[in-house]
């Protein structure tokens, strides 16, 4: 039995930051839910999969799992290493398609409770201490406020030579939250 720790909240707020260090700090396996999302989408992709029904029907096929090399995330889709291709744009838009399908989130909360059940784990995600892992050990859900939040994305999509615009991501964050508030 692993102990699990889920740290929830909501976008930009610094989860997967804090979890990378509580995970070092640890040595506790942390679990990019994100990646996994990817991993799915990359399986569908490569098998040319599209539209609700198909994907409810393939997305069972895929065996997704993390594990780690000299201190790097290393994501494993029915065997085969496929960390590099993960952050690619068309494999992110597909993972935003296919995440909002019942059976791909069905499969992956089975294949993360797996992980959280062989490991000590620590997961981030909007979903991890209430649906993924409702009796972790610790929970945190982790916020800061909107402007901090913006300043936070402003300066990841700095680092990538993104230009954005600081106002703008304010809104889109205040916007996201009511959406989800109200969801
Ligand atoms: O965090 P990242 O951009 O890698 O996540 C890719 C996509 O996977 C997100 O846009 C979201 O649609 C989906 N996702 C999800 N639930 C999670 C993590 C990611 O639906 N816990």
């Amino acid at each position: 039995m692993g102990i699990n720790i889920a740290i929830d909240g909501p976008a930009g707020a610094g989860k997967s930051t804090i979890a990378k260090k509580v995970a070092k700090e640890l040595s506790f396996i942390y679990v990019d839910t994100g990646a996994m999302y990817r991993a799915m989408a990359l399986y569908l992709l490569e098998k040319g999969i599209s539209g609700d029904e198909k994907i409810s029907e393939a997305c069972h096929d895929a065996d997704i799992s993390i594990r780690y090399e000299n201190g790097e995330q290393q994501v494993i889709l029915n065997g085969k290493n496929v960390t590099a291709f993960l952050r690619k744009e068309e494999v992110g838009n597909m993972a935003s398609v296919s995440s909002a399908n019942p059976e791909v989130r069905a499969h992956l909360l089975k294949l993360q409770r797996n992980l959280a059940a062989e490991n000590n784990v620590v997961m981030d995600g909007r979903d991890i201490g209430t649906t993924i892992l409702p009796n972790a050990e610790v929970k945190i859900f982790l916020t800061a406020s909107p402007q901090a939040r913006a300043k936070r994305r402003f300066l990841e999509n700095q680092q990538k030579g993104i230009c954005s615009d600081y106002d703008q991501l304010v809104a889109e964050i205040a916007q996201r939250d009511r959406q989800d508030m109200e969801r």
